[in-house]
């Protein structure tokens, strides 16, 4: 009985699909159906960034459909096409390259259904350097998952605080840009986010004590930046982590003294930075640790008195530089995996 009422749900399905279909088709003329508006802040925001010579309706009459835009994705959504995912810089040899005076049209946030939004290597001209605009991102919350900007040396100025509407963001990468003061607070409130990459800026100032209440992140990479003060506390609750880099920063203070429960990190690296106090149990009981980078900090302390034998994962341990007494304690050389790099 259900297998034949199954049988006739899928028949009436792949009915309605043929009607579907044929509507579709039957509705359209030659182009496939997206909102007129859509379709213009498309080529509105695409030409602003690669310069006017650009004309979208001209090179690319159906984007959607039988002309496709490199680094342009598109869904159905209510029966319409509309734009998904926009990257732009040359991902690819035939992607759309930026032109040296860039800007971001507002028609960019008329794009509501944009999911992913990437520019490599797009803003790259010292002498018209541009920012990130500070206002209109509430617009794209009800979408936005994904934003990435990487490798763009004429990218400048703040993180505009209005990011801090976008609820849904998973994945934010600023990545290799020359981004600067501090990290707005309000980052805290993505807390969907499972990637936060900030690497590569010139990022100042502390790290928020609201970056705690990203509970999904499993990758955080604040490296390479000019970060300083103390880690708030609530980071050693962030227990989905995996990878953790802080290397290559001016933070100080202990490492993770207390309260830390990093259970599934692989790689903790805080390279060049000022920690002190000692290496502490929280961390010898990070027992998925595969990677500990603590070179350049002067940590100090007894390794004589440490206990490694829970960290049973480590494969890299660097100990340069970090001031510690003692001879390597037999627990050390009981991890069988373990390659040890380092003078001290
Ligand atoms: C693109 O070209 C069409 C006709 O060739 C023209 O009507 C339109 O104004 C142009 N658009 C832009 C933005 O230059
Ligand atoms: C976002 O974060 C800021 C600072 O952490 C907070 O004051 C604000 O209420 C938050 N906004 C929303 C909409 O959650
Ligand atoms: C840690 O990893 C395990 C195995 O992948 C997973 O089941 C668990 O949910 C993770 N813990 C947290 C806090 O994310």
């Amino acid at each position: 009985m259900l297998m034949r009422s199954n049988r006739f749900t899928l028949a009436v399905c792949i009915l309605c699909l043929g009607i579907w279909c044929c509507g579709q088709a039957y509705n359209t003329e030659e182009a496939a159906p997206m909102e007129k508006a859509e379709q213009a802040a498309l080529y509105s925001a695409i030409q602003g960034f690669v310069g006017n010579w650009w004309n979208g309706s001209d090179l690319y009459p159906d984007p959607c459909g039988w002309t496709p835009i490199q680094g342009v994705s598109c869904d159905i959504v209510g029966g319409l096409w509309y734009i998904t995912a926009l990257s732009i810089g040359p991902f690819y040899e035939n992607s759309l390259a930026c032109a040296t005076n860039v800007e971001f049209r507002p028609q960019l946030f008329q794009l509501k259904h944009l999911k992913s939004l990437s520019f490599f290597n797009c803003f790259v001209s010292l002498r018209h350097p541009i920012t990130i605009p500070g206002d209109k991102w509430e617009k794209l919350a009800g979408s936005l998952q994904s934003i990435e900007f990487r490798s763009n040396p004429g990218l400048i100025g703040q993180v505009p605080t209005s990011f801090g509407y976008l609820k849904k963001l998973q994945s934010l990468v600023l990545l290799e840009n020359r981004l600067t003061g501090q990290v707005p607070t309000n980052i805290g409130n993505l807390t969907n986010l499972n990637r936060l990459v900030l690497a590569g800026n010139r990022f100042t100032g502390r790290i928020p004590d609201s970056f705690g209440r990203l509970k999904k992140l499993l990758i955080l990479d604040l490296s390479r930046n000019s970060l300083s003060g103390h880690l708030p506390l609530g980071l050693g609750g962030l227990a989905s982590l995996l990878k953790f880099d802080l290397s290559n920063n001016q933070l100080k203070g202990k490492l993770f003294a207390r309260n830390a429960y990093l259970k599934n990190l692989t790689l903790l690296d805080v390279r060049n930075n000022k920690f002190s106090g000692g290496l502490n149990q929280p961390i010898l009981d990070m027992h998925s640790l595969e990677e500990l980078m603590l070179s350049c900090n002067p940590l100090g302390g007894d390794i004589m008195r440490l206990d490694w034998q829970s960290l049973q994962s480590l494969v890299v341990l660097d100990l340069s530089n970090v001031g510690l007494k003692g001879e390597i304690p037999e627990s050390l050389s009981g991890l069988k995996r373990l390659e040890v790099s380092g003078t001290w």
